[in-house]
């Protein structure tokens, strides 16, 4: 695998490749590899000739100075994980190569934006639309792939690529969960052993929210699950909602909608983590 941190070097690699005919799989990360990056990654290597992964921790993202220095960077584990599934090439830019002019952009994503992580995170998509888009200018792949943990994130990214016409298939790929539950992510490494513990109590609500939205209201569901995170003092949630899966706005009751997304956001300890689950209610 060839790491690369100039632009100049990976436009020249992805011409002559394009130039060949390959097929190119992309994964954008922000490092801190794991078993959720590397399912992406072997789905990549599967289905394309040549697959670029990109790590880069994206300060124009962080709506919180703390949380983008505390933001796990493991870059010397994250290549040798790499290795191992055969990725190709690795980006590894930094913030002075991607940015070499402070960014002035502005995109505006409409109501996908105004709600749950736009709504708590001003200018985090304005962020991921940013980078999102210099990498797809530079990296010019035939597939994307994202994490459904992220599933806002996909949406946006999604509308992104159809407004300004990015000839490339997003591919968007099931959370990846520890045995416990919890969904896995380089934020997870900044829990303690005790935080740990309590994490995938975050799950375990959007279960029992599942399991019991035909039979309650929403405003109920809502309340119970605030109580039942709120018994530790270490969980703070700032959201829960169940949303229309298909257009992310909030519902206040289920009304012919064929599936639903359950959304949730919490601080354990300073951590904070994010976690969905896509209901279908047809089938139920
Ligand atoms: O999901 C992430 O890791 C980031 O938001 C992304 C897509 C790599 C953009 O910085």
């Amino acid at each position: 695998m060839e790491v690369i941190e100039q632009v100049s070097a990976l436009r020249a690699i992805v011409g002559a490749l394009r130039c060949g005919g390959k097929r190119i799989g992309f994964v954008p990360t922000m490092g801190a590899l794991h078993e959720g990056h590397l399912q992406l990654l072997r789905a990549s290597t599967r289905e394309n000739d040549i697959t670029i992964c990109s790590v880069f921790v994206n300060p124009t993202q962080f709506n919180n100075a703390s949380d983008y220095k505390l933001y796990p960077r493991t870059l010397e584990h994250d290549i040798s994980l790499l290795q191992t599934v055969g990725c190709n090439y690795l980006f590894a830019p930094s913030a002075e190569e991607i940015y070499p002019q402070q960014s002035v952009l502005q995109f505006s994503f409409g109501a996908l934006e105004a709600v749950m992580e736009g709504e708590h995170r001003p200018g985090h998509f304005n962020g991921v639309a940013t980078v999102v888009s210099k990498l797809f200018h530079v990296v010019q792949p035939h597939k994307a792939y994202f994490g459904q943990k992220d599933l806002q994130q996909v949406a946006i990214v999604r509308q992104l690529v159809q407004a300004l016409s990015f000839d490339l298939e997003l591919v968007c790929f099931p959370t990846v969960r520890e045995a416990d539950g919890l969904a896995m992510s380089s934020r997870n490494k900044r829990l303690s052993d005790a935080q740990r513990q309590l994490a995938p109590q975050l799950y375990k609500a959007l279960q029992l929210a599942a399991a019991e939205l035909q039979q309650k209201p929403i405003e109920t569901i809502k309340n119970e699950l605030a109580q039942q995170l709120h018994q530790s003092s270490e969980i703070r949630l700032e959201y829960f909602e169940v949303v229309d899966a298909l257009t992310l706005q909030p519902l206040e009751k289920i009304s012919g909608q064929d599936e639903v997304a359950l959304c949730i956001a919490a601080f354990v300890g300073e951590v904070r983590l994010i976690d969905n689950m896509l209901v279908n209610l047809k089938e139920s």
